[in-house]
């Protein structure tokens, strides 16, 4: 049986023991120009994927690249969505120190994009991934998570303290946090001038 999810830019196919990963046209963009960047994307995911599990990050292994699919390891856990707590949010702090620390941007940190195996969170989906050092690049990152943990789980406060917990591994962990809170801060401000409007 394969399980077949479609995402706005991706079809993945989930067979019993591998994934693939299809970049779907976009109808809009003309098709030499869609060819390469789906091609290209497909790629950067491809490397990033391999690169983030040579720094320790829990990901799936690679098995082919073509064209614009990925085949990777099945990663047969549980959604994080569904068993989140501290721990599992510690670990997940965990994991994006080390991705930050490798110079990687995951680009949309939700726990959608996650999965529980064998005590592990292993990180998956990294088609908006990007290498970036600013600052301002991984307060983004974990601004997503942030969101995510506020729209999803009663809980937020006591999971989004020990995500810190967890990615207070990184050395530029305060640099980020201070980003973070100007982040949130700049968000409140335009909340508050569109209700005005
Ligand atoms: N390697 C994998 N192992 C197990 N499930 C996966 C794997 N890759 C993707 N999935 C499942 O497919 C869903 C969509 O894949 P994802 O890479 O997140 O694509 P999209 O960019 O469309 O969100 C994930 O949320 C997850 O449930
Ligand atoms: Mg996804």
């Amino acid at each position: 049986m394969v399980k077949v999810i479609m995402g706005g830019e991706a079809e993945v196919r989930i067979h019993d023991s591998f994934v693939e990963k299809i970049r779907i046209r976009k109808r809009y963009r003309i098709k030499e120009l869609d060819d390469f960047l789906r091609r290209r994307r497909t790629i950067s995911e491809a490397r990033i994927i391999s690169n983030a599990r040579k720094h320790g990050v829990a990901t799936p292994v690679i098995l082919d690249v073509d064209d614009c699919r990925i085949v990777m390891e099945r990663i047969d856990g549980e959604p994080v969505r569904e068993i989140m707590n501290r721990d599992v949010s510690r670990e997940i702090g965990k994991g994006v120190a080390k991705l930050h620390s490798a110079g990687i941007v995951h680009g949309d940190l939700t726990p959608m994009n996650m999965i529980l195996k064998n005590g592990r969170i292993y990180f998956i989906d990294f088609g908006l991934s990007y290498y970036d050092e600013r600052v301002e690049a991984k307060g983004v990152d974990i601004h997503v998570f942030y969101e995510a943990l506020k729209a999803d789980f009663d809980n937020w406060g006591e999971l989004w303290e020990a995500f810190l917990e967890g990615y207070s591994e990184y050395g530029k962990f305060s640099h980020v946090l201070e980003r973070f809170r100007e982040i949130e801060m700049r968000g409140r401000y335009v909340d508050k001038s569109e209700n005005r409007s």
